[in-house]
């Protein structure tokens, strides 16, 4: 590991005791007299940065996903024992501008990496794993956050591969193959109050590999406020063998049903999913359950090619399901459209 421009004393020395944990690495911290704050608690080798007001560059030993920093915190590791705490092994707060790559995430307790109002962010080369069934074992979590790029990278865990929380805006990520683990998500929204929009979010060139979910973007009936999801773009997405390739669930009610209450108050719109091919390994490949509430608005399906897994012959076809909403299909559409 080495160190360059190290400006900073105090702060700068709490911020490398966080980061022995990694075997290789290279930190270039901002120049002289630029404030560093740590949050976290450094339990099992939490890193959380805050204020950096020029650059963050966290770079690992090389410049593939497998010859780089490890970042193991095993003993503090996820376990299918519902046992989790607010524990991430990477935390972003506040960053105005961050390149991470080439680090090897393992066995997060909660999260593995997280960006919290961050803007400006590429994060690359990373490979994070953790058991199919470890809970909360989200890849990368994003919220509040604006510019943020994340590509070529590896990610395997219990839950989501990358989860796109409210007020994130202008997130592309690329070149990301996902499984085991829930796939990428957007939400979920509208369970709290004063939530952001999410706007300008492409997702393109993944594969997902045995993944519960593909592409799914969820939000909870009962919202306290109003809030929109607009302007997605999915293209060019692999599935192999997921049990649910293309989910829109706006009655998103995991612990209770969702029956009795009143329906999302998040309205979605503008929402490409072009180039989606491959397997769904439960007959329903395509489930669009939109708000009665406030109906989903120019929902694209292009070119959608999703057979089912165990069919031989594929005699026996995939199946859409879709609630208020009225989708416009252009090209190629298997499942066919619902009427
Ligand atoms: C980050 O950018 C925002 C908006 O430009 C600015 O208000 C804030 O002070 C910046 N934060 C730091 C730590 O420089
Ligand atoms: C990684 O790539 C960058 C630019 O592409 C290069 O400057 C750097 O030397 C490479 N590092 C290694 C370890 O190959
Ligand atoms: C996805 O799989 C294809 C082969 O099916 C491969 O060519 C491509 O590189 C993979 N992409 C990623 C991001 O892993
Ligand atoms: C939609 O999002 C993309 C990607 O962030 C952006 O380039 C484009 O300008 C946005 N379109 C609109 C109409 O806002
Ligand atoms: C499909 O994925 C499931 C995990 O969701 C796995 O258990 C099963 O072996 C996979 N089947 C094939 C044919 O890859």
């Amino acid at each position: 590991m080495s160190i360059t421009d190290s400006g900073i004393k105090q702060p700068l020395l709490l911020f490398l005791l966080t980061l022995f944990c990694f075997d290789e690495g290279v930190i270039v911290v901002p120049g002289r007299g630029e404030k560093v704050a740590l949050a976290g608690s450094g339990r099992g080798g939490v890193l959380g940065v805050g204020g950096i007001r020029k650059l963050l560059h966290l770079q690992g030993k090389g410049n593939s996903s497998s010859s780089s920093a490890v970042f193991n915190v095993k003993s503090f590791g996820a376990q299918a024992n519902g046992h989790t705490d607010d524990t991430k092994n990477l935390k972003f707060v506040a960053m105005n501008k961050t390149v991470v790559r080439g680090i090897r995430s393992l066995n997060s307790k909660f999260f593995h990496i997280a960006l919290v109002e961050c803007n400006n962010f590429k994060g690359s080369l990373l490979k994070i794993s953790a058991p199919a069934n470890s809970p909360n074992t989200d890849g990368i979590h994003i919220e509040r956050s604006s510019g943020v790029y994340f590509s070529r990278s590896l990610i395997g865990t219990g839950d989501d591969c990358i989860s796109i929380g409210q007020g994130n805006s202008q997130v592309t990520v690329t070149s990301i193959s996902c499984g085991p683990g829930h796939g990428i998500s957007v939400g979920s929204l509208g369970k709290y109050p004063n939530e952001g929009d999410v706007k300008g979010l492409v997702v393109r060139d993944c594969n997902m590999t045995g993944t519960m979910n593909g592409i799914r973007i969820k939000t909870w009936p009962n919202s306290p406020g109003l809030s929109a999801a607009t302007n997605m773009t999915f293209e060019n997405i692999v599935m192999n063998n997921v049990t649910n390739p293309i989910i829109i669930d706006q009655a998103y009610c995991p612990f209770t049903t969702c029956a009795s209450l009143a329906p999302s108050r998040v309205k979605l719109s503008d929402i490409y999913f072009r180039k989606i091919r491959g397997t769904s390994s439960s007959a329903v490949a395509v489930t669009l359950e939109c708000s009665k509430g406030i109906p989903c608005q120019n929902i694209y399906l292009e070119d959608v090619h999703l057979d089912l897994l165990s069919s031989q012959e594929k005699k026996q076809v995939t199946t859409s399901s879709c609630r208020n909403v009225r989708v416009k299909y252009i090209g190629t559409q298997i499942p066919p459209p619902c009427d």
